[in-house]
């Protein structure tokens, strides 16, 4: 069976590298002080809260919250309560029977089918209830939860935090700020990719929680790390820097990582050299090849020539004069694509005037 599941959450023993992020994680939080977790996509921010989540004493109580499907607030809620009894200590009964005493102001909680109908999970009804009541319930109940299991207190991971911004009638941010001003025994993981976090968050100096927190910034892992940990499940080595040819085309995204290692287990290669490396990297670009043809033509024409322009600037100077002309297009007009594509998370400014395409694979189709 091929090792690499490059879609499926690493298992916490296979875990690769990143020591120094688990420390700075786990230390900030054994603080009771609040993570602003961000990197681009697929680099591997969640798989890093959950294998700190494993490493914490046992006395802090930590809760993973997915916020990637939420669209208003109560879903915000469910999504909760929902990873509170997922990850509370105790058996299937023991959370039924026990839910009602912490959780007091909640109408009550029901078994249902899990999705796959192999088993039963418990869903709390959360129905007629206000979102600031069920909000104030939640943090009560955690600390219920803390005073009788003797916990020193609560870590709450919110990933793909930037999703709260879809809901505009409620702040959510400024709620829980509140809430955390008043609930010294819980602190915060806000992750999610790049841009948005920062906007929403670090960015304006008026967000609910500018200033308090510490930034940790999840990029590639260290290159000779992953290479070792592919070696090891490819039973090969790679030869003359081909590895580091490859990190660096796919700027050290780990997804991108373990599926040219899927490819290449595939082949049965045990000397992979740099021609490997490229005729991996070729077909697996080709193989979006219909993918990105279609994504590119929906894009207006100004912003395919910002694409064009990153391309020919090699993620340099796009304003010259230089590139310009090579896209036909004047600095006014490019300017206007480029904000628009920097709002739908597309492309991003890393310097002055040079941007780099969100997408590394969209970004090395164009580039071919
Ligand atoms: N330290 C690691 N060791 C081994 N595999 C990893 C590691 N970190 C991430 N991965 C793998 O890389 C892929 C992407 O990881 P993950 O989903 O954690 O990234 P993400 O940054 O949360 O992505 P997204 O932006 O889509 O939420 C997964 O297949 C995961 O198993
Ligand atoms: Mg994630």
């Amino acid at each position: 069976m091929n090792p690499f599941n490059y879609d499926k959450l690493v298992s916490l023993k296979e875990f690769c590298g990143r020591e120094d992020e688990l420390k700075k994680v786990a230390n900030i939080v054994k603080g009771k002080n609040n993570v602003l977790m961000y990197g681009d996509r697929r680099y591997g921010k969640t798989s890093l809260i959950k294998k700190t989540f494993s490493l914490l004493p046992t006395d802090i109580f930590s809760v993973y919250i997915d916020l990637y499907d939420i669209v208003d607030e109560m879903d915000f809620a469910q999504s909760l309560y929902n990873a509170v009894i997922d990850a509370m200590p105790f058996s299937l009964e023991d959370k039924f029977l026990k839910f009602g005493d912490i959780f007091k102001r909640l109408n009550g909680v029901s078994l249902t089918p899990t999705k796959s109908f192999e088993g039963v999970s418990l869903k709390p009804d959360i129905r007629g209830r206000d979102f600031d009541e069920l909000l104030e319930s939640a943090f009560e109940g955690l600390t219920r939860l803390c005073e009788k299991n003797k916990y020193s207190h609560v870590v709450l991971a919110l990933d793909e935090f930037q999703q709260i911004k879809e809901i505009t009638n409620i702040k959510i941010d400024a709620k829980l700020r509140k809430i955390a001003q008043r609930n010294p025994n819980v602190c915060f993981i806000f992750s999610g990719s790049k841009r948005n976090m920062l906007r929403a968050l670090v960015s304006s100096q008026n967000s609910p929680f500018y200033g308090m927190t510490t930034p940790i910034v999840v990029k590639g892992i260290n290159s000779p790390d992953i290479q070792t940990y592919c070696e090891k499940k490819l039973d090969a080595r790679f030869v003359n820097n081909s590895f580091t040819y490859l990190y660096d085309e796919v700027r050290g995204q780990t997804r991108l990582l373990l599926q040219l290692c899927y490819r290449l287990y595939s082949d049965q290669i045990n000397h992979i050299t740099m021609n490997d490396a490229e005729h991996v990297l070729s077909g697996l670009i080709e193989d979006y090849d219909d993918e990105f043809r279609e994504r590119f033509m929906r894009f207006p024409n100004g912003q395919k020539k910002v694409f064009k322009g990153i391309v020919l600037s090699k993620g340099n100077k796009l304003f010259s004069n230089k590139v310009l002309k090579g896209i036909n297009a004047s600095k006014q007009s490019l300017n206007q694509a480029v904000s628009a594509l920097e709002k739908q998370d597309e492309i991003t400014k890393t310097g002055e005037g040079c941007y780099q395409i969100n997408d590394v694979l969209f970004q090395l189709w164009l580039s071919r």
